[in-house]
């Protein structure tokens, strides 16, 4: 079944489909709900120059070594470690991705079936004249509703499906490529709205004054594990992606382009999101619900409002839909690859089984939901997701790929994909480098980040 080449398997087309491709996995709700939650939280500027040391020191390395064994294999994650390593125990790296596909997808469809709910809703003009109790009932109503969280769920499933169905060029390479750029004019739009605020000054102190007495090192090892959220990283996502580049592609320039430009997003998605919240005086650390109880209040209180809040959550669904793409190809090239499979029944089939598992994750999202009380182990089905995904699953991952690329693979066959068979002269000063940060400084931090999450190092 996995032999040699398959006739027929796609490439995206050029350098810049590939740019957009990949962006559009790395930018996600990470950007626009995750980065700047948890910014606030943790205190601004110290939080943001953490994020950026693990976005070099722990995101760099491991995007590129997912390049290398995606494009050196053209494979499905599973199918490249065995290819690159076979009758070896690293195909378990790929099962591995595989299963936190699965995870991520069940809780991330129901969050992004929230922001389409809002999209909607905003279309339809209904948050006009609200105020914040009314934004707060309103967001509880839709958390512990029964079949409103899930129908846009499944919207957003059929969604997905259906631009993967369309494959890899005409689907997502075409979609990326028109709303990536999209999505930058959107939130630079919005951007220039919440600069011209008055008293927004306080709101870009907030994000750029380093203040390192709130670097606690819950807050460092947080910047880590949302650098590899962010970024894709940890689970095949970037292989499975790298698998469809060029064979003239720059991948070491392309890391570098994806990894400032996704960090650019986030920076945008803060100066829109923290100088609104400082005008309007709210709190910057209102914690996960800031997307949704605050943002429909800010916007509705300003000229414009109405337009601006539909774009808001038109980009925002744009970001969140993009980064699923990437999230479901990896299965769909799994299945098709491994297990022959049709492009079209693998992609039915998942967002099949995502829209029926996906429910527990959108009736446990709250604590009075249909299955809130549903807890075991102190987590419901939501969190559980969540945390085996993001804190289990992706920086296990994320060790072992980059070990592999230090250590297992072959240096001169990593030496030859990554220059391109050595007409980059750029790779022989700055492979080194990677080869260094994957060898030694790369999984040391990742060791600390996962003994924290499974509570052996409790810092
Ligand atoms: N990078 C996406 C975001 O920031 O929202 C989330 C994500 C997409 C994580 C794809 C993992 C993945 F494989």
């Amino acid at each position: 079944m996995s032999m040699g080449h398959h006739h027929g398997r796609e490439t995206f087309s050029s350098g810049l489909a590939v740019f957009f491709a990949t962006l559009g996995s790395a930018v996600g709700l990470g950007n626009i709900w995750k980065f700047p939650y948890l910014t606030g939280k943790f205190g601004g500027g110290a939080f943001l120059l953490v994020y950026l040391s693990c976005v070099l020191l722990i995101g760099l390395p491991i995007m590129l070594s997912e390049f290398y064994i995606g494009r050196r294999t053209r494979r499905n994650v599973v199918g490249a470690f065995h290819q690159l390593a076979p009758g070896t125990p690293w195909k378990g790296i790929g099962v591995m991705g595989v299963s936190a596909a699965y995870l991520i997808m069940f809780f991330y469809s129901c969050v992004a079936g929230w922001v389409y709910y809002y999209l909607f809703r905003s279309l339809r003009g209904d948050f006009a004249a609200v105020t914040p109790d009314l934004l707060k009932n309103e967001f509880g109503a839709v958390v512990t509703g029964v079949w409103t969280p899930v129908f846009w769920q499944w919207v957003v499933l059929a969604v997905v499906t259906a631009i993967l169905i369309m494959g890899v060029k005409k689907g997502i390479e075409r979609i990326t490529k028109t709303l990536m750029p999209v999505l930058f004019l959107l939130i630079i739009a919005c951007d220039i709205r919440a600069l011209t605020l008055p008293g927004a000054g306080e709101g870009v102190n907030f994000l750029l004054h380093v203040d390192f007495s709130q670097l606690t090192p819950a807050a460092i090892l947080t910047a880590m594990g949302l650098a590899f959220f962010k970024l894709s990283l940890g689970m095949g996502t970037m292989t499975t992606y790298a698998s469809y580049f060029t064979p003239s592609n720059n991948m070491m320039a392309t890391a570098v382009k994806v990894a400032s430009a996704d960090t650019l997003v986030s920076m945008l998605a803060g100066l829109a999101i923290f100088p609104t919240v400082f005008a309007f005086g709210m709190e910057p650390g209102a914690g996960p619900g800031l997307l949704f109880m605050t943002i429909p209040l800010v916007f509705s209180q300003m000229p414009f409002g109405q337009q601006l809040l539909i774009a808001f959550f038109f980009l925002t669904s744009i970001a969140a839909t993009t980064a699923m793409l990437s999230l479901v190809e990896v299965l769909i090239a799994y299945f098709s690859e491994e297990h022959g499979v049709s492009r079209q029944k693998a992609a039915i089939g998942n967002a099949l089984l995502i829209a029926v598992v996906g429910m527990l994750a959108a009736w446990s999202a709250d604590p009075v939901g249909p299955l809130g009380q549903v807890v075991f182990g102190g987590r419901g089905f939501f969190d559980w997701f969540d945390y085996l995904s993001s804190n289990i699953l992706l920086p296990i991952g994320g060790l072992f790929i980059v070990l592999f690329f230090g250590y297992a693979a072959n240096q001169q066959d990593i030496i030859d994909q990554l220059t391109n068979n050595g007409t980059l002269s750029l790779g022989r000063s700055t492979l080194p480098i990677f080869f260094f940060l994957a060898r030694y400084v790369t999984p040391a931090l990742l060791v600390v980040i996962f003994l924290n999450a499974i509570g052996l190092l409790k810092v």
